[in-house]
């Protein structure tokens, strides 16, 4: 048994570890786990703890997919939600679509009987204000919110430097390569904007025969190359795990127009080895790492490339 997870899933790593030495469901232990950091303040990128949208509205996406049948749950912004995966996780058993955004995805938490939450904190709307008041001139803030953001949007890219998420990737013989994924994606994004998080290659990809991929940082990247997806296709056709990776890699790297940023990947193949690899993000990434020999999970060092 294998479980990772990047570094911001410390609040619910435990539990999700705890769940699976008990013989809990690979996805429902995830799902647990990923509930603990959506509910925690001081992650700022997933959740309650989350930066909100132009508009100051918290918008959350979330996903799972389980591996053995590759089935799918996912979730794209979700207002007034903050435990995501789990309604992701009620999509994928609930019905027959794999994917809800918006007003149709709250509409479907409350038909199931999640509460409807103040995902907002104080903090982050106080920052949001202030920017707001640095960035428009008086004429446009008191039109505000009735002015093109878009121009707004180019101008103020992720100020708050959040493109982190929280990713969790479970692999067994026996419970097969699962994955979970949950962000409240960029810090001032444009209204609907969806991160890869939600998106089914993209942000993750699981099959129980060959492995899985999660990714985290900058969506826009990943969505454009599908990486999670090319990482397992890769496996597939017999790449060991680390070309599989650096495959993905290479392909991140041939993207020279348009928006660029850093990618972390977190992959795992179905002999039980792992690789996490940092790809232009700043900084010391590191992840966590929990396998059935370990007494506890480490917090590792991502190989940067
Ligand atoms: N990887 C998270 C996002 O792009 O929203």
């Amino acid at each position: 048994m294998l479980l990772l997870a990047n570094a911001e899933a410390w609040p619910g790593f435990p539990l999700t570890v705890e769940m699976l030495r008990a013989g809990a469901d690979s996805l429902d232990a995830m799902v647990a786990g990923i509930g603990r950091v959506e509910a925690e303040p001081r992650v700022r990128s997933v959740g309650y703890g989350g930066w909100p949208n132009m508009l100051g509205a918290m918008e959350c996406d979330a996903a799972v997919m389980n591996g053995t049948t590759r089935e799918i749950g996912s979730v794209g912004a979700v207002p007034d939600t903050i435990p995501v995966a789990a309604l992701a996780q009620a999509v994928m058993q609930r019905l027959p679509h794999v994917m809800l955004t918006g007003t149709g995805a709250r509409r479907f938490a409350s038909e199931i009987g999640f509460s409807v939450d103040e995902v907002l904190i104080e903090d982050s709307r106080r920052v949001w204000r202030e920017r707001l008041e640095a960035e428009l001139d008086a004429e446009q803030l008191a039109r505000f919110p009735d002015i093109p953001l878009a121009p707004l949007s180019r101008a103020i890219t992720d100020p708050e430097r959040v493109r982190d998420t929280t990713v969790f990737l479970s692999a067994d013989r026996r419970r097969g390569i699962h994955t979970a994924t949950s962000t409240s994606g960029w810090a001032w994004k444009y209204p609907g904007r969806l991160g890869d998080s939600p998106i089914p290659g993209a942000g993750f990809y699981a099959d129980s025969r060959y492995g899985a991929a999660v990714c985290t940082h900058t969506g826009e990247m990943t969505m454009r190359c599908a990486t999670a997806r090319t990482i397992v296709l890769a496996l597939k056709l017999g790449r060991s795990l680390r070309e599989a990776v650096d495959l993905a890699v290479e392909e991140l790297a041939e993207l020279a127009e348009g928006f660029l940023g850093g990618v972390v990947i977190h992959a795992a193949d179905a002999e039980g080895h792992h690789e996490v690899v940092n790809f232009r993000c700043e900084g010391e990434i590191r992840y966590w790492l929990w396998d059935d020999t370990m007494a506890e999970p480490e917090l590792r060092p991502a190989r940067t490339i």
